[in-house]
């Protein structure tokens, strides 16, 4: 352990010493090179008696990946906000004025157990697929996992929901790849990035001469994949017509090339994702039900990132390890109040938004730990003072709106995770304004 203060209180060193710490103490000068190691430790700094030049020559110390802090400061060091800066930064935790040596004896502890921690959970966690990982740690990514299992096994047809960014293709992959398919092809197609008049000979291509510049004969992807899988991504993009034409294919496993003459047997499984409410599109006639019930035998679906607890963090890590060498300077990880903020955030854009907010902070950052600034998330820190039922109140919200996401808004199974009843549930919707969400989604609002 590090204890670095002008005058290290020797009662406290010789308790911590009787606890079995091994302390080193002294000025920040005289502990220098305690710092250069690389294994755990635990830290205490005492900010009294230091000057406010002083204390900023410390921050490099505090910065120390393998270091676990708590601060001894009190109420005229807590008026500076350079000092409070710090604290909130880089300290475990912080304790004013004299206080009992077995406080500090059990902070450093917690200190010390968070650095040895490590990078652990990374190691772990991560499936692979093909040449990308998969994290996922929580209860709903352990679903999709053993979801993706089972269907893969499965000749049937899959769609795939799931917000924008969450990982619907990785999944799509994941699925073909576990697959008995998985030696033939796996054909993307996105059906929103082709035009209206293309896509048909796109998906079920052409003979030779069948339009005007048709020179030579082009298979479609359809055909493409024979004996593997076609990912028909954003599904619900697709233009009327060519839903039908699918429909005939779905029925019959063959196609028509454009200007051909005889169908043609095509072997595939057609896997299909779309982020559009698809309940919605079939409801206003913008989608065909009868072929929604061809590509749905089985359904996956995605978490949305802001549902997945710990996994924010663990993902935050891998795709720094990914990609730090894209930086200049060594990034360590992750400053407290980059944690803070990610938690908070309600990711809309999801792993993507994640991955381009931490590629980007990787070259951006100025110090080794990526600070929510740095994320672009500045704006998500800052616990605000609250009563304690203005706090329980908040918790009891984000509860009951995680579960009912991981549910899909279904209230009696979310009711069931929650210990409530339906109908109490419903009525802390109500309170809590979700229930609009709710109605939005068709869910079973009776
Ligand atoms: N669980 C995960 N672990 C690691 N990387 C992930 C995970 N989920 C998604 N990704 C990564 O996030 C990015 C977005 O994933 P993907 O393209 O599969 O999402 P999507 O749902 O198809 O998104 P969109 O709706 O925007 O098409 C990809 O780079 C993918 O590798
Ligand atoms: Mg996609």
């Amino acid at each position: 352990m590090l204890y670095i203060a002008q005058a290290p209180n020797q009662t406290l060193v010789s308790y911590l010493k009787d606890r079995g710490w091994k302390v080193s103490a002294g000025t920040l000068a005289t502990q220098a090179s305690v710092l250069k190691t690389d294994t755990p430790m635990a830290g205490i700094i005492d900010m009294v008696g230091f000057s406010a030049r002083e204390l900023a020559a410390l921050e490099p110390a505090l910065r120390h990946q393998q270091a676990g802090w708590i601060a001894l400061t009190d109420d005229t060091r807590l008026a500076d906000p350079v000092v409070c800066h710090m604290i909130r930064h880089y300290c475990f935790d912080f304790v004013k004025g004299p206080v009992a040596h077995a406080t500090i004896g059990y902070l450093v502890d917690h200190a010390y157990g968070m650095v040895s921690l490590g990078d652990i959970d990374l190691a772990d966690t991560p499936t692979v697929f093909g040449d990308e990982q998969m994290v996922g740690t929580c209860e709903a990514m352990q679903q999709l996992f053993r979801t993706i299992r089972k269907v893969a096994n499965t000749d049937a047809n899959v769609f795939i929901t799931g917000e924008s960014g969450t990982g619907k293709e990785l999944t799509a992959v994941a699925i073909h790849e576990r697959s008995p398919r998985r030696k033939g092809p796996f054909v993307a197609i996105n059906c929103g990035a082709i035009g209206n008049d293309l896509i048909q000979s796109e998906l079920f291509g052409y003979e030779r001469g069948a339009f005007t510049g048709a020179h030579q004969r082009k298979i479609g992807r359809v055909e493409e994949a024979d004996g593997g899988t076609l990912f028909l991504d954003e599904i619900g993009d697709l233009p009327l017509d060519s839903q039908v034409h699918l429909l005939r294919f779905l029925q019959e496993r063959k196609i028509d090339r454009l200007g051909g003459h005889d169908p043609v047997a095509v072997d595939v499984r057609i896997i299909s994702a779309t982020h559009i409410d698809l309940d919605a599109a079939m409801a206003s006639g913008r989608f065909r039900t009868d072929l929604f019930h061809r590509l749905c035998v089985l359904r996956v679906d995605e978490p949305p990132l802001r549902a997945r607890g710990k996994d924010i963090e663990i993902l935050a890590l891998h795709v720094l390890h990914k990609f730090k060498s894209d930086g200049r300077r060594k990034i360590r990880g992750f400053a407290p109040s980059a944690i803070e903020a990610m938690y908070s955030y309600a990711w809309t854009g999801n792993v993507r938004e994640m991955i381009n907010r931490v590629r980007r902070a990787i070259v951006m950052a100025e110090n080794k730990l990526i600070t929510a600034d740095d994320l672009g998330l500045g704006h998500c820190t800052g616990i605000e003072s609250t009563t304690l039922a203005a706090a329980r109140d908040a918790a009891e919200k984000r509860a009951i709106e995680l579960t009912l996401l991981r549910h899909r808004h279904r209230l009696s199974e979310a009711a069931a995770e929650l210990g409530i009843s339906r109908v109490t549930l419903y009525r802390l919707m109500v309170a809590h304004g979700l229930r609009g969400a709710t109605v939005a989604s068709g869910a079973d609002v009776a």
